[in-house]
C-alpha cells in the first residue's frame, strides 16, 4: 500500500516532465504503442506470445479506426502509470479505475465499460463486508480493491499480490478466507472452480477508462472519438458480446 501511494505521488511530480507524442506525432509514425498487463483475464491476457482479451480486441479495433498498427507493450500492473509517464507508449489500458487519485497523475478517456468489485470465497466464507470482519482478504497491488477493502471496518489482514491470478491462486489454496476483485473475473473463477468458490456481495462499482499522459488532450480526443464510433457502429457490442456475453458499456 505504501509503494502504491509513493509511486502515484511521484506520478503526479512527473507529470510535468517530457513531452508525450501528440496525436499528429502518432499519426505520421502510423503506429500508436499501448501498453497493458496481460495477467487479467478476460480483459487482458498474455498467452504465450499471443495477447488478447476485450481491452485488447477493443484496443486493436479503436487502432484500426484510427487508421494505425499497433504495437502492443506489456509490464506489472503497479508500472503502467509510471512508464506513461516516462514516455514509453502512447496510452494505457488495463482496467484502471477513474480514481480522483489516479486522475491528478494521468488523464482518463471516458469510460470503456461499467463494472464493479465483488467479494469471491469458498462456500459457507464471507459473502458481505459485513461478513469480512476478522478474516484475511486477497487482493492484486495498487488496485482500487485494496483501496477498497481497506475502507471496510474490521478486516484482519489484507495481503496484496503482484497479480490478480496469485490472489486467485491464495484463496483456492486456502490462504485467505477471499478475493477480492473484477465482478466478471469473479463469475469466471466461480464457473472454472465448479462450486469450489461461491460469489459474494459487490463492495463497490467504478468506471474504468484509458490513460494517456497528463496534458496530452489531442490523443485523448481521438481515443474518445474512435471509442464513441466504436459504441455506436456494434463493434463494441460484438466484442463485449464476445467475452462477456452481455454489453458491458457504462449506462
Ligand atoms: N479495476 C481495478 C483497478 O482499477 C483493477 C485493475 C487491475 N488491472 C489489471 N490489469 N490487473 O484498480
Amino acid at each position: 500500500m505504501k509503494k502504491t501511494l509513493l509511486s502515484l505521488a511521484a506520478l503526479t511530480l512527473l507529470a510535468s516532465g517530457a513531452q508525450a507524442r501528440t496525436w499528429d506525432a502518432i499519426r505520421q509514425s502510423g503506429t500508436i504503442k499501448i501498453a497493458t498487463e496481460g495477467a487479467f483475464p478476460p480483459f487482458n491476457v498474455l498467452k504465450g506470445k499471443e495477447l488478447t482479451g476485450f481491452e485488447v480486441e477493443l484496443a486493436n479495433e479503436l487502432a484500426k479506426q484510427m487508421g494505425l498498427k499497433v504495437q502492443w507493450v506489456t509490464q506489472p500492473f503497479d508500472n503502467l502509470l509510471i512508464g506513461l509517464q516516462q514516455d514509453r507508449y502512447d496510452f494505457v489500458i488495463a482496467s484502471h479505475g477513474i480514481t480522483p487519485q489516479r486522475a491528478k497523475a494521468v488523464d482518463f478517456t471516458n469510460p470503456h465499460y461499467c463494472t464493479g468489485g465483488a467479494i469471491v470465497a469458498k462456500p459457507g466464507g464471507p459473502k458481505t463486508a459485513a461478513d469480512l470482519v476478522g478474516k484475511t482478504v486477497a487482493v492484486q497491488v495498487g488496485t482500487t480493491y485494496l483501496d477498497n477493502v481497506r475502507k471496510v471496518q474490521g478486516v484482519k489482514e489484507v495481503k496484496t499480490f503482484p497479480k490478480d491470478t496469485d490472489a486467485q491462486a491464495a484463496l483456492m489454496a486456502g490462504r485467505v478466507d477471499a478475493w477480492v476483485g473484477d465482478k466478471f473475473t469473479g463469475l469466471d473463477l466461480v464457473k472454472a472452480q465448479k462450486g469450489k468458490v461461491v460469489a459474494g456481495e459487490l463492495l463497490f462499482n467504478e468506471r474504468i477508462g484509458m490513460a494517456v499522459k497528463k496534458g496530452n488532450a489531442s490523443l485523448l480526443k481521438e481515443l474518445n472519438a474512435a471509442l464513441a464510433k466504436s459504441l455506436s457502429s456494434g463493434s463494441y457490442a460484438k466484442i463485449s458480446g464476445k467475452y462477456f456475453n452481455t454489453d458491458v458499456r457504462c449506462k
